[in-house]
C-alpha cells in the first residue's frame, strides 16, 4: 500500500515536509481551498510553490477548487504527480482532464461522500486515479465516514466493469484503525495521523 502524507493540518509546515522528507512516504499531498468550493481557504500559489525547499517527494495536488483551470498550469511546474480535480464542479471536466495530461502530469478525479459513485463513468477513459473523499472536503482531522469502504468496494468494481486502469486512493480521517476499511486502494491519504505524531515513520509504517 502507498501512502501519502497531507500537511493540512501542519502548524509548522517547513519542519513538518523536513521530517516528511527522511521517511518512505510516497506522496506529499497537497490540499488547495480556494473558499468556494470549500469555506476554507490555503495559502496563495507565490508561497506554496516553496514547497520544494523542504521535500524531494513527488506531489500529489488536490485541487478543492472551483475553477482548476485557473491552478493547474501553476501546480505543474512543480515536482508534481498527479492533480486531482473534483468531479462536483460546474465545468467541462473532461477538458480539465485532459489539460493535466498535457503538461505530461497523472490525472485524477475525487468524489465527496454524497456523490453517487455512477457520476465517476463519464470521465473514466480519462483518470489515472480516483480520490474517495472519506471526510466532508474543507479540513483536517474529520472522522473516517464508515461507509466509505463500500464506496471504495464500488469504485473498485466500476474499475473492473470498465476496464480501466487507475488506482484508488482515500482521502480523511485515515489512521491504523480506519486503514483496515481501505485495503481495496492502492494508496492511502493521511494527514494529522501522522503529523500530530511524534514519529511520522512509525505512522507511515502502520498504514502499508
Ligand atoms: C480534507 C483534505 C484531506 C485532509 C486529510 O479536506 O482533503 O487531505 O487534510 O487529513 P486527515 O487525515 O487529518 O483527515
Ligand atoms: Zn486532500
Amino acid at each position: 500500500m502507498k501512502v501519502s502524507a497531507s500537511f493540512l493540518s501542519s502548524k509548522t509546515i517547513p519542519l513538518d515536509l523536513h521530517k516528511l522528507d527522511e521517511t518512505d512516504v510516497d506522496y506529499i499531498h497537497v490540499d488547495i481551498m480556494d473558499g468556494k468550493f470549500v469555506p476554507n481557504k490555503t495559502m496563495p500559489f507565490s508561497e506554496m510553490k516553496n514547497i520544494y525547499k523542504y521535500t524531494s517527494k513527488r506531489l500529489e495536488v488536490h485541487l478543492m477548487v472551483d475553477d482548476p483551470e485557473k491552478y493547474i498550469p501553476l501546480y505543474a511546474e512543480l515536482n508534481t504527480e498527479y492533480i486531482i480535480i473534483h468531479v462536483e464542479i460546474d465545468k467541462d471536466i473532461e477538458k480539465c482532464l485532459n489539460l493535466i495530461k498535457k503538461y505530461s502530469i497523472k490525472a485524477g478525479l475525487s468524489i465527496k461522500p454524497n456523490t453517487p459513485v455512477s457520476a465517476l463513468v463519464p470521465y473514466l477513459p480519462f483518470v489515472d486515479s480516483i480520490l474517495v473523499m472519506s471526510v466532508e472536503p474543507g479540513a483536517g482531522g474529520q472522522e473516517f465516514i464508515p461507509e466509505s469502504k463500500e464506496r471504495i468496494h464500488e469504485v473498485r468494481a466500476l474499475l473492473n466493469e470498465y476496464g480501466i486502469n487507475a488506482v484508488i486512493n482515500v482521502d480523511g480521517g485515515v489512521t491504523d484503525k480506519t486503514v483496515v476499511d481501505c485495503r481495496e486502494c492502492d494508496i492511502v491519504t493521511s494527514g494529522s495521523y501522522i503529523i500530530k505524531s511524534d514519529n511520522f515513520q512509525e505512522k507511515i509504517t502502520s498504514l502499508r
